[in-house]
């Protein structure tokens, strides 16, 4: 029996067996002298997944976004990002602090980029021109109900890219979801992009880091970005030996998990009053508004805690669950009735 049945996001996994067996035994060396055989292993293997050239094992969604920025730009560039992307609202201001770059960010409602006005925002030189130095897409969108963007859509942005001659980057913190959810290889998604990161401690449930891909000589630059940060790793293999086995054994997961997300939104959606816009559950995300209720979200959210139940506020009136591992078809029952007692005796 769970303490919690905790929905507030995909990161608060446990390790597999598998995984905690893969740490003690894994082989180890240093890898800021490029010793680390399972580090090697666990970025080989993301390279090979992404059919990109080469790949870098990071600490964190967070620094390979970060690190990818720093190796993109130069001082006092533009970066155009969607106004709901992590690296936009959630990074602690480190295009700024760490790149010194800043941000022209838009609009993408459904989760797609629109091309025109992308082109629009687009910098060239000019003596009062901060020149664009990337474009930053993200995929599955998170702030934005984990929306899938299109292949064609992501290609279409690669094209303005190249167009401008403006790299483009991937934030792929759920790349996998949205491989699983639209039924693409990840390699077919990222094909275009310039270079990509995936997160190994959201739907694929490892404890630790994320893999930055792109080519040759950008993984060489983006290796030094993180040594000068401290980011340069000795024995790692302990901490990539589960990302390897996370990439071997959890994309069944994941499938699993935008079905109980599908399970959970119809649930929710049928209770009074309760807003749920089910189109929107791609994959893992979903998102509900109280607003029709006469309860704060906090109150919401206290009162679901009491029930053992934790989900995440996102605005005045709304909030998200996320499935995951840690959640099974019982626990969702247990969510959708928990909910409808809480709105029955208001
Ligand atoms: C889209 C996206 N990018 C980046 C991150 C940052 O990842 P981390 O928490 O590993 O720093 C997250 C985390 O939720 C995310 O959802």
């Amino acid at each position: 029996m769970k303490e919690y049945i905790d929905l507030r996001s995909d990161t608060v996994t446990q390790p597999s067996q598998e995984m905690r067996e893969a740490m003690y035994n894994a082989i180890v060396g240093d890898d800021i002298m490029g010793e680390d055989p399972t580090v090697r292993e666990l970025e080989a293997m993301s390279a090979d997944i992404l059919g990109k050239e080469d790949a870098l094992f990071v600490t964190s969604g967070t620094m390979a976004n970060q690190i990818a920025v720093a190796t993109f730009t130069n001082r006092g560039e533009e970066v155009i990002v969607g106004d709901t992307s992590h690296i936009f609202n959630l990074e602690v201001g480190g295009l700024a602090a760490i790149s010194q770059v800043q941000t022209r960010h838009f609009a993408i409602p459904n989760g797609l980029y629109d091309i025109k006005k992308m082109e629009e925002l687009i910098q060239e030189e000019g003596i009062q021109r901060a020149k664009t130095g990337l474009i930053c897409i993200e995929n599955t969108n998170n702030l934005n109900a984990g929306l899938v963007v299109p292949v064609d859509n992501i290609n279409e942005v690669c094209s303005l890219g190249k167009k401008y001659s403006v790299p483009v980057y991937m934030d792929g913190a759920r790349l996998f979801n949205a491989a699983v959810a639209s039924e693409n290889q990840a390699n077919e998604i990222v094909k275009n992009v310039d270079a990509v990161m995936f997160a190994l401690t959201k739907g694929l449930a490892a404890p630790f880091g994320a893999v930055l891909a792109g080519d040759k000589e950008f993984i060489k630059k983006a290796r030094w970005i993180k040594q000068r940060i401290g980011g340069g790793y000795r024995q790692a293999g302990f901490i990539a030996a589960p990302g390897i086995v996370a990439l071997r054994t959890m994309m069944p997961q994941i499938a699993i998990d935008h079905k109980n997300a599908k399970l959970l939104g119809n649930g929710l959606s049928k209770l009074n009053g309760l807003k749920v816009d089910t189109s929107k559950i791609h994959t893992n995300i979903v998102t509900g508004s109280i607003e029709a209720i006469p309860i704060t979200i906090e109150e919401f959210l206290s009162k679901l805690l009491d029930k053992g139940i934790k989900a995440k506020r996102i605005s005045k009136t709304s909030f998200r669950m996320v499935t995951h591992l840690g959640i099974d078809e019982e626990d969702l029952q247990n969510v959708i009735n928990s909910v409808e007692g809480i709105i029955t005796n208001l």
